[in-house]
């Protein structure tokens, strides 16, 4: 295991200012969210959607990787250049997500497994090979009526930690997800509780699983009330009840935490950044805490590309303004008016 390289490259991800965007949705979710503009999901509008993004210059002054799907890994720009070598150029560290996706859990069906395990080892070689230095695996938590069960728990988190090994075993390192889902009216006391629990077997399993703590980055959901709750927790109390979860839980070691955005709106999804790291700055937490959005920082841009080629400056612009403003938040000095 190269020690030195998985330490640099996790905490290059989490760099000042810089953070994470995740370009890795799978073929099913890229066409919901084609869906939502009237545009086809093939291959190569897939690929024209994505170059735009990878080429917006300046993106690298907020952006410090990109994590992508298998596809795009091995896909070419419209000039044939390879995206990873525009990614590069760029000065963006490419990742890639390795996980299977989720199956329901044996004998607990309202509940969800990743897969992947099987063949990971040799899929891992091939993506170092393909200039992948991240990697990303998801695990998903659903808070509802009993659940989540302490087994659904153990499974993911003991896959979030097999799958964390191989790849420092490959030289890559691992951003552990293990989203809580935000789906439901559960309060925030309730989030809190499920997240804390969660994220302390993800890291005794890590442990066990001889993961070096300082080569990885956790990828986790905020604390936030559920999307259907009646009461919704402001920026202030979400911030406090994130940093107490993860003082409780996540060791020092870690050198940075980057969110998912997780169905919140771009806006919120800044805001409660923002008020995480005014707070993180008060307490002294330990990590640098960044972000890793899907949505909450391609929303602005898809809506404004629509699939048509005429907007791809319009689209760029619209990302380079949401990376800034994600990248104030990541450094505690956003403000709405900078919107
Ligand atoms: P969202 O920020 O849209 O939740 O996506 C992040 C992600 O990669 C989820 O796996």
């Amino acid at each position: 295991m190269d020690i030195e390289k998985l330490v640099k490259t996790a905490n290059a991800l989490v760099a000042p200012g810089k953070g994470i965007l995740a370009a890795d949705e799978s073929g099913g979710t890229i066409k919901r969210r084609f869906d939502s503009i009237n545009v086809e999901s093939t291959e190569d509008n897939r690929r024209d959607y994505r170059e735009l993004l990878f080429r917006t210059e300046g993106a690298s002054e907020y952006i410090s990787g990109i994590i992508l799907f298998d596809e795009t890994l091995r896909q070419n720009g419209a000039d044939g250049t390879p995206l990873v070598k525009v990614l590069t150029g760029q000065g963006i560290l490419p990742g890639i997500k390795v996980d299977k996706g989720t199956q329901s859990l044996p004998s607990a069906e309202t509940e969800l497994v990743t897969e992947g395990l099987d063949g990971l080892r040799d899929r891992l070689r091939e993506y170092a090979e393909l200039g992948a230095v991240f990697t990303k695996w998801r695990g998903v938590i659903t808070i509802g009526h009993e659940i989540p069960s302490s087994y659904c728990i153990e499974a993911n988190a003991h896959a979030l930690a097999r799958y964390a090994a191989l790849s420092q075993e490959a030289g890559l390192v691992p951003i552990v997800e293990p989203e809580v889902l935000m789906d439901g009216n559960h309060s925030i006391e309730r989030c809190l509780e499920v997240n804390e629990a969660t994220l302390k077997e993800v890291y005794s399993q890590l442990a066990k699983q001889k993961v070096l703590l300082e080569g990885t980055l956790l990828k986790p959901s905020m604390v936030l009330s559920g999307s259907t709750a009646s009461s919704r927790a402001g920026s202030e109390e979400v911030a406090e009840k994130t940093i107490t979860c993860f003082s409780r839980s996540v060791p020092s070691a870690v050198p940075g935490i980057v969110f998912l955005s997780g169905g919140q709106s771009d806006q919120e999804a800044t805001v409660n950044l923002n008020a995480i790291n005014k707070r993180a700055s008060l307490v002294g937490a330990p990590w640098q805490l960044s972000f890793s959005y899907g949505r909450g920082l391609q929303a602005a841009p898809l809506k404004a590309w629509g699939g048509e080629k005429a907007n791809v400056t319009d689209a760029q612009q619209a990302f380079y303004h949401r990376a800034k403003l994600t990248s104030a938040a990541r450094q505690g000095i956003y403000s709405p008016n900078m919107e």
